[in-house]
C-alpha cells in the first residue's frame, strides 16, 4: 500500500492514495475502494460525487492552482 497522500492532478480530480477515511458533511463515512486509489472531483461536474467520473475532460475545467504566497 502507498503512504497516504492526496495529489492534484493537472485539470482533472484528486488523486486518493493510501488508507484516508472519506467522511460526508455529516461526518459519515463513504466507502471507497479498498487497497487501491480513487479519485474525487475537483470539478464539479460529476455525476458521481464525490467522485470524479471523468466528466472534466468534456467540460473545459481550468484546474489551475492559485499562486501561493509565502
Ligand atoms: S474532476 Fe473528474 S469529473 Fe470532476
Amino acid at each position: 500500500m502507498t503512504d497516504p497522500r492526496i495529489t492534484i492532478r493537472g485539470n482533472g480530480p484528486l488523486k486518493i492514495d493510501g488508507d484516508i477515511p472519506l467522511l460526508d458533511h455529516e461526518e459519515n463515512i463513504i466507502p471507497t475502494p479498498e487497497g487501491r486509489s480513487y479519485f474525487l472531483c475537483r470539478c464539479g461536474v460529476s455525476t458521481k460525487k464525490p467522485f470524479c467520473d471523468g466528466s472534466h475532460r468534456d467540460c473545459e475545467f481550468d484546474g489551475a492552482l492559485a499562486p501561493q504566497e509565502d
